[in-house]
């Protein structure tokens, strides 16, 4: 080490000067635009969005997700604070009368904290594409909300997916919230790519940190699910005050269809919704090879039928190509076992979280490498996923702003703004991808892509032409 410092600041020199050359080729964009810098702040308890919802018992932090593996299932969860209360959903559409389905209630203690009594009840069976009515709190202060069920899956249903990452409960979080709520692309479901609440953010990882989150986002979630990935944020392992059971908040309160998929554990498992097949990742549970998460992915991924559902989109949270310096290279080691399966399967997209910023990269790939054959750097691959970090939600760590420089050649597009993403699935061919800044105006978009089916399609989509 430093035995000839000289000529390693020459090797320095021109491969700085290479790389610059390779940035000013490929034309990677860094955007120029300055978000005026400002704190991010936890919105108080007493804000209007953690209102509690008036009435004895009434249901609070009502969301719903997918509950079977196509889209005729929906999870209903809800909070009930004063007793227990009832755990039936009465439910109904234009056309049916209504039905009542039954579920369960769960609490859990964390340190001093005390849950309130969390309802989860499956609702199956219902028609495809259509409007249902549904009401929780039986017996009680009861609430009445709405949602619609997915089409058929098909190869050419249009769909419209939004993108929401690490959006914890500042003012920055609520905006990114509306700028979702009022994009007249109308996002019909959320992929949400971890990191939800941070109330381990607080001292003792105060939970009632989770009851607010739950409380601030229902505007949404009780009327779209919301697809979950497991974030960090979601381990709440603190050894220091007993909590030795790694996302005992999260699982207790967020449930997922995740037997539908054959998974053993709420941390990786897929739906077919429309004509995308969503496969759900965790970066904290064990991914080497022979452990649950390999063998389940293995077996997964080959029963994906691209004829069925052309659109084959990962969700993970820790981002395998980003260029921010924070969090470089955490998702590493995962991207290491997984990527050639993904370059296999021709994944078409891949959301990440994470790092509290956006970026969009080319299509990708670097599995050449052997140890032996130094070919160990990322290469314009048509067959492999553009990877996408959307970890811009807005939550009380702030913005993630410095990038390494030279912006890598695989990067198209970073900036360092909160935002939102939209993903609209128009056919078995083309589906449009567009990135929302906070900053603007709520059809503005910042960063857009047409993305063609890697299966269907494989024809070059590269925003940045010249390579
Ligand atoms: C939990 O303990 C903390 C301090 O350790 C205290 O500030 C808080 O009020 C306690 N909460 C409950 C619900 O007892
Ligand atoms: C609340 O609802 C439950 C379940 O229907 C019922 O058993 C209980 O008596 C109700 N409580 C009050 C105070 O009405
Ligand atoms: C959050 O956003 C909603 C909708 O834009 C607004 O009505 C509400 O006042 C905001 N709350 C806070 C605390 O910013
Ligand atoms: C794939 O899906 C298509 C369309 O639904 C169906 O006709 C075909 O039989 C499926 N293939 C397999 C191997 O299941
Ligand atoms: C970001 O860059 C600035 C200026 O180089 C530096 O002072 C700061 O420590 C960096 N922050 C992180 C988190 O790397
Ligand atoms: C698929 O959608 C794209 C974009 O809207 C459109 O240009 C194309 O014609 C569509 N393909 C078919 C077969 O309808
Ligand atoms: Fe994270």
């Amino acid at each position: 080490m430093g035995s000839s410092p000289p000529s390693s600041s020459i090797v320095f020199a021109v491969l700085f000067l290479v790389c610059n050359a390779a940035v000013l080729c490929y034309g990677g964009k860094t955007s120029s635009f300055v978000r005026k810098v400002e704190k991010t702040i936890d919105m108080p308890l007493d804000s209007d969005v953690f209102k509690v919802p008036p009435g004895y018992n009434a249901p609070q932090q009502v969301h719903i997700t997918q509950g079977d593996h196509v889209g005729k299932g929906v999870i209903v969860s809800w909070v009930t604070a004063d007793e227990s209360g009832s755990n039936t959903v009465i439910y109904w559409s234009e056309s049916s009368k209504k039905k009542e389905a039954e579920g369960k209630t769960y609490t859990y203690k964390f340190y001093n904290y005390t849950s309130g009594y969390i309802h989860h009840c499956i609702i199956r069976n219902l028609e495809f594409n259509t409007k249902y009515y549904y009401v929780v709190g039986v017996g009680n202060t009861t609430r009445q909300f709405w949602f619609v069920t997915p089409p058929a899956v098909g190869p050419d249903v249009p769909y419209t997916f939004g993108l929401i990452g690490d959006l914890g409960q500042t003012y920055d979080s609520n905006r990114t919230l509306t700028h979702y709520e009022n994009n007249p692309a109308k996002g019909q479901s959320v992929l949400f790519v971890g990191d939800l609440s941070y109330a381990d953010n607080y001292p003792n990882h105060d939970n009632v940190r989770w009851d607010t989150w739950g409380r601030f986002v229902e505007r949404s979630v009780a009327y779209q699910p919301w697809i979950w990935t497991t974030g960090n944020h979601e381990i709440d392992f603190a050894p220091d005050i007993g909590e030795t059971k790694p996302f005992k908040p999260y699982t207790h309160r967020y449930h997922v269809p995740y037997r539908a998929s054959q998974s053993t554990t709420p941390f990786w498992y897929s739906i077919k919704r429309a004509s995308a097949y969503i496969i759900v990742l965790s970066s904290y549970s064990a991914y080497g090879k022979y452990t649950p998460q390999y063998q389940w992915l293995e077996e997964e991924l080959p029963k994906v039928n691209r004829s069925e559902t052309p659109w084959l989109v990962v969700l993970v949270h820790s981002p395998w190509y980003n260029s921010y310096e924070y969090h470089y290279m955490e998702g590493e080691t995962m991207r290491v076992m997984y990527e050639p399966w993904f370059v296999k399967y021709k994944v078409d997209v891949v959301f990440a979280g994470h790092v509290h910023a956006y970026e969009r990269s080319e299509r990708i790939s670097n599995i050449a490498y052997n140890i032996v054959n130094g070919q160990c750097v990322p290469v314009r691959d048509q067959t492999a996923p553009v990877y996408i970090t959307i970890g811009d939600g807005g939550n009380i760590e702030g913005l993630a702003t410095n990038m390494t420089n030279p912006q890598p050649e695989y990067s198209a597009y970073r900036e360092a703004s909160f935002g939102h993403a939209i993903f609209d699935i128009k056919n078995r061919t083309h589906a449009y991808y567009g990135w929302h800044r906070n900053q603007d105006g709520y059809a503005v978009e910042a960063d857009t892509m047409w993305f063609y089916n890697r299966y269907w399609h494989p024809v070059d989509d590269s925003t940045n032409s010249d390579s």
